[in-house]
Parts: C-alpha cells; structure tokens; sequence
C-alpha cells in the first residue's frame, strides 16, 4: 500500500471514539487500491470535545471526506453545511464529503447499506410489515430508511420504550405511507407481531461477544418459514437469533453485507465510483 502514496495522496478520515477496532480503513483502503485511486483512509480517535477542530483539520488538510462514528453522529451535524434529506430525517451522519470550496455535507448510509444487502438477498419489502428489535442510531437509520424505501408498516421494540417511540414519530410524521408503532420488549408480543411480517431485524447488541448464546427470541418454534431474519451483528458470524433462524428454515443475513454496502456507498460519496464488493467481501473477511 506505501507504494501507492505519493506527494498528491490525499486524506478520507474517520472520526470517532473508539476507532481502533474498526474495520473501515480496511474495507475503504482495499477498494481505494483496487481502483487505483489516489486517497488514502486513515482512523483518527477524537477527544471528546474535540470534534470541531478535528473536522477542521480534515478541511484545513485537504481531505475530500470521511466517516464519522460514535459518539460524534449527532453531535457532527451543527458543525457541517449542508445535510441530505434522509440524514436530516433520521438525525445522524456517518458519512461526509468535503467539497473544494470548503463545504462539508452530512450523509447517513448506515439505513441504505441495510436496504441494500436486503434487495441483495431479493426480500420483497415494499407495502409489507417490518418489525425491528432496538432503538439505537442502528435501529432509528434502518427504520426510516425501509420508511422511506416503501415498507407499510414498521413495528420497534425496546427495552426502553420512549427510544422507539421517538423514531416511531420522526416516521409518521415524515413518511405518510408508512404506519409505526412502539412497543416495549416483550417475546410474547414480539412472536404475535413477527407472523404476519416479512422481516425480523434485530438492531440490539443481544448475540454479539458480551451476550453470545442469547437472543430476542428463545425457539425456533416462534419463527413462521417465510419471515426474512436479519442481524446487524457480523461478528460472531452466525449468531444465536440466526442459528435459531436457520432451525426454523427461515433465510437469514448477518451484518456484514449492511457493513461493505454502507461503506460502499460512502466511498461513491467520496470518489464517485462504485467500490467493487464482491472483492471488499473475499479479500477482507
Ligand atoms: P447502535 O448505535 O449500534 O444501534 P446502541 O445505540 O448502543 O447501538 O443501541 C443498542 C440497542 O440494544 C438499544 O436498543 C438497547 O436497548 P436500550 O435502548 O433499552 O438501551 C439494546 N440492548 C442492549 N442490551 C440489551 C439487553 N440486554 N436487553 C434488551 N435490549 C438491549
């Protein structure tokens, strides 16, 4: 890779903290080379308080973007001058393009990597009923993004209910077509909504290292053939909900596809070509 940094390389930062475990200078700095691109992705952790600077500097240095993760996606937007529809909608970034008149625009591709690896699988989404586990930044893209992309109905699940219910309300006031509702987590009420629904999404950490070997629901008895089950978790690959997906002869996707193509669609932002997944997918994972 040093071969490929010259004098006019220039610089596609992530902001965050923690960013030491994150797997997007990979991802971005494969596909960069790939193509033959002359940028280079670099992972930068940020104080606290030091987010304003941070983002200055990336401009001051000529940087043509970057990503921006937690604890930044909110907290980035009064710092930037334009944002798109859908991130101003759902309320955070992750992804930014610095222009070369200095302007810094917000993107949210988290919601449309998800749509993505959905069409990828051929789920038919569109008028049907979606219901989601989780209310965190993951959850709140995801569900306003299907809102957006034509799902009927969306019903959210939480531990703490008025996190759902604040996502239930940015979608029914902004996309008319959709009907959201709220509920606090409950695996009876949960099993009742997931029959009649094509998709089961759980965007909680249940079933990642901390809580491997649980899940939101505990058979495979409560999952009917025909719903679509997917986990923003990549990491363990298969993880329990899913194990219990595949006993229940559901098809099922863990997060990594949601993973390349937020990623890919945040490197289009940044180069305006398409980053070549099918390699991302075999040569990073
Ligand atoms: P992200 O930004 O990746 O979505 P997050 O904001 O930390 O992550 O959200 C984690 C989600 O997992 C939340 O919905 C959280 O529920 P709360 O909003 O009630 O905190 C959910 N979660 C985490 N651990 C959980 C547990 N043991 N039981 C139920 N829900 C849990």
């Amino acid at each position: 890779m040093t071969n490929r940094i010259s004098g006019t390389t220039s610089l596609i930062g992530l902001l965050g903290n923690p960013v030491k475990h994150s797997k997007s200078p990979l991802i971005q700095n494969t596909a960069l080379e790939a193509l033959g691109l002359n940028h280079v992705y670099m992972a930068f952790e940020v104080e606290d308080g030091k987010l304003k600077e941070s983002l200055e500097a990336l401009k001051v240095l000529g940087a043509v973007g970057g990503n921006i993760t937690m604890p930044f996606k909110t907290k980035i937007i009064e710092y930037l001058d334009d944002i798109s529809s859908e991130a101003r909608i759902i309320g955070s970034i992750n992804t930014i393009k610095i222009h070369e008149n200095g302007r810094i625009t917000g993107y949210n591709t988290d919601g449309i990597g998800f749509v993505k690896s959905l069409e990828e699988n051929k789920v038919e989404f569109k008028g049907k009923k979606i219901v989601i586990a989780g209310a965190g930044g993951a959850a709140k893209a995801i569900a306003t993004q299907l809102a957006f992309d034509g799902v009927g109905e969306v019903v959210i699940f939480n531990r703490t209910l008025e996190k759902a219910k604040k996502i239930i309300d940015v979608i029914n006031k902004s996309v008319s077509s959709c009907k959201a509702t709220a509920k606090v987590m409950d695996e009876t009420d949960l099993v009742e909504e997931i029959k009649d629904a094509a998709v089961l999404v759980n965007c909680t950490s249940i079933g990642m290292k901390a809580t491997i070997g649980q899940a939101i629901i505990s058979s495979s008895a409560q999952l009917p053939k025909d719903v679509f089950v997917a986990d923003i978790i990549y990491d363990p690959e298969q993880t329990k909900l899913l194990k219990i997906a595949e006993e229940a002869g559901c098809r099922y996707m863990n997060g990594l596809m949601m993973l390349i193509w937020q990623g890919a669609i945040a490197f289009n932002v940044w180069t305006d070509k398409d980053m070549p997944v099918d390699l991302i997918k075999s040569k990073c994972f």
